[in-house]
Parts: C-alpha cells; structure tokens; sequence
C-alpha cells in the first residue's frame, strides 16, 4: 500500500517531539507532506524553531516546516511552560537546524496542499487548531482534500488545563468549533485514552537502549516530562499524548473507539473549551466524530521503539 499522505500541525512540545519523530520514522505508511506550527504549549518562534531541530535530528531536513498562527483566535494566548519547559524541549540537547523555516504561512500551505490534492490528506492536529481552522474560513473547499483529522486534544469527562477542558481545545476553543462543525470525517484522542499510554521505567529504558542520537534524545525528553500529571491522576508514569494520534494512524487496530457527538463549549468561563461528548448519538445529536475509549499500550510502546530505532 502506498504511504498516507499526511500534514502534522503541532506545537512542539515534548510529545510532540515524540509524535514527530515517530512519524518521520514511518516512512513505508506516512508520506510526510510538511509540519505547520502554531503557539501552544510555547510562542510560535519557538515551536517552529522546535520542529526544525527534530526534523534536524531525524535526518528528514526533506519535510519542510512551516509557522502559522501566533496566537489563538479571540482568547488570550495559554502556554504550558510548566509542562514541557521555557524552551518547550527542556531536558535534552537538541542540534540546531540547518533548514531553514518556509516562507509560506502555514495556513496557505494548507489551504495549497488541500485544494490541490489528487489524493485526499490525512491531518494530525497535535495542537490548538487555530491554523485548520483559519484555514476552513479562509477556504471552506478544503474540506473536500481533507480525508480526515486525527486530533490530539479534548476528553470525554476529564479536563488537564481546567477540570473541564483540555489545553490544546482550551488555548483556542472558538477554533476547536470551527473545526469540530465543519463536517469532516473527525477523531478524538482524548485525556482519558492518553491516559492510559504512560511513561514507565520499563518503557522508557526500551527507548534508551536504542542508543542513537534521537534515541538518547527521546529518552531525555520522556524523563523530564509530565510527572504533574502522573502524580495529579496517579498514573504509572507521564501521559504520551500527541504520539497516540500518529500510533493510530500507524496501527488502528491498537485502539477501540465509538461514534459519538462531539460539541465544544465557546461561552460559559467556568468550562470553557469543554469537549462535551454524547456517547449515544441520536436524531437531535448525530454522530460527528469518533472518539477513542483504549489504547493497548504495551503495544504503543513497541511500536515507537521499533520505529525510533530506525531513526
Ligand atoms: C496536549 O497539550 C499539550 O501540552 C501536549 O503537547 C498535548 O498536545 C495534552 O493536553
Ligand atoms: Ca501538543
């Protein structure tokens, strides 16, 4: 089978990282077609930056990267520092890049590559989903070379950011709406199925046994990453999110999901960028999206070990 095109928009961020490089990995099932940045979990100069440093580090200086917006589009911007570090990398020594940034906006290279597809493209959101969705306003018909979105982000009951939402809906909920009422073939990787892919000292001295540049760099990323939230929720080790929407792409039968609707709240402060997920769609509540309820992990684990190796 020829390889999934496929564009990834994030905001590296350490999981990110992880997904990136796990994608550029995979070279047999995903044609990497490029990487939009957004702000997010840092400001855009840097989750640019960042991305340019793994494709750097990966030896995939051929995907090009791309920086779109820089900032949500009506709230304030939210950033995660506390998570993934000042520099959104911390924990390990990345190279500098030697590609230098696109001069296309992100958001044009989307609206390029979608209208011009002969094959529709995958889209891994990894991040607030300003860029898709300026890009829908700017130009609806890119709907039409969209063959569906993975997204990292929102939760059937849980919250991260709040105890109501998750960050990258809440950094920029009015474009999660945009993006979830567009009509596309849409799927949620929510908090509770992230939650269930966690950092644990055996995994993580799987991945230091690769050995490698990106290897070892991996492994420093992954060890000084989300211990909040592993001892807010009393997980086993840190959450991997953003590496679980390119694990699915990669091998869907990994995870069970179920139809269901999908609506983002845009008003109420208290739950603000809220998923609310009815589970039994209906006539008044018709199924939107799909959303994700397991992921095997040990499987995941696997997965990214065997494929980071190949970096
Ligand atoms: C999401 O928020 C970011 O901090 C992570 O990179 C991930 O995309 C998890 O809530
Ligand atoms: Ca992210």
């Amino acid at each position: 089978m020829a390889a999934q095109p496929l564009i990834i928009d994030c905001d590296p961020g350490v999981d990110d990282a992880i997904a990136l490089f796990l994608a550029l990995a995979s070279t047999e099932d995903l044609d990497v077609l490029g990487i939009t940045t957004v702000a997010g979990n840092v400001p855009l100069p840097l989750t640019q930056y960042n991305a340019r440093r793994i494709v750097h580090l990966a030896g995939r200086t051929d995907v090009p990267v791309f920086a779109g917006c820089p900032r949500p589009m009506l709230c304030p911007p939210v950033t995660a520092e506390h998570v993934h570090g000042t520099t959104g990398l911390d924990g390990a020594i990345l190279p500098e890049p030697t590609a230098p940034l696109q001069a296309q906006h992100a958001v044009a290279f989307l609206i390029n590559q979608l209208t011009q597809a002969s094959t529709p493209i995958t889209l891994a959101t990894l991040g607030p989903l300003t860029n898709l969705a300026v890009a829908l306003v700017q130009c609806p018909d890119i709907a039409q070379g969209i063959n569906r979105v993975v997204m990292m982000g929102g939760a059937m009951g849980l919250g991260n950011v709040t105890p109501s939402a998750e960050f990258n809906l809440y950094a920029d909920p009015h474009a999660a709406r945009v993006v979830v009422e567009a009509g596309l073939d849409l799927t949620m990787v929510g908090l509770e199925v992230t939650h269930q892919v966690v950092t644990t000292p055996e995994r993580l001295a799987a991945l230091a046994a690769i050995d490698t540049p990106v290897g070892r760099v991996a492994t420093d990323l992954l060890r000084h990453y989300g211990q909040l939230d592993a001892d807010r929720y009393g997980l086993a080790g840190s959450p991997l999110h953003d590496p679980c929407v390119i694990a699915y792409l990669l091998q869907p039968d990994l995870f069970t999901g179920r139809p269901i609707h999908l609506a983002i709240e845009t008003d109420s402060p208290l739950c603000l960028g809220r998923t609310v997920v009815n589970p039994y769609p209906n006539a008044d509540q018709p199924a939107n999206a799909t959303g994700l309820e397991t992921a095997a992990a040990d499987g995941i684990y696997q997965l990214l070990t065997e494929r980071l190796a190949k970096l």
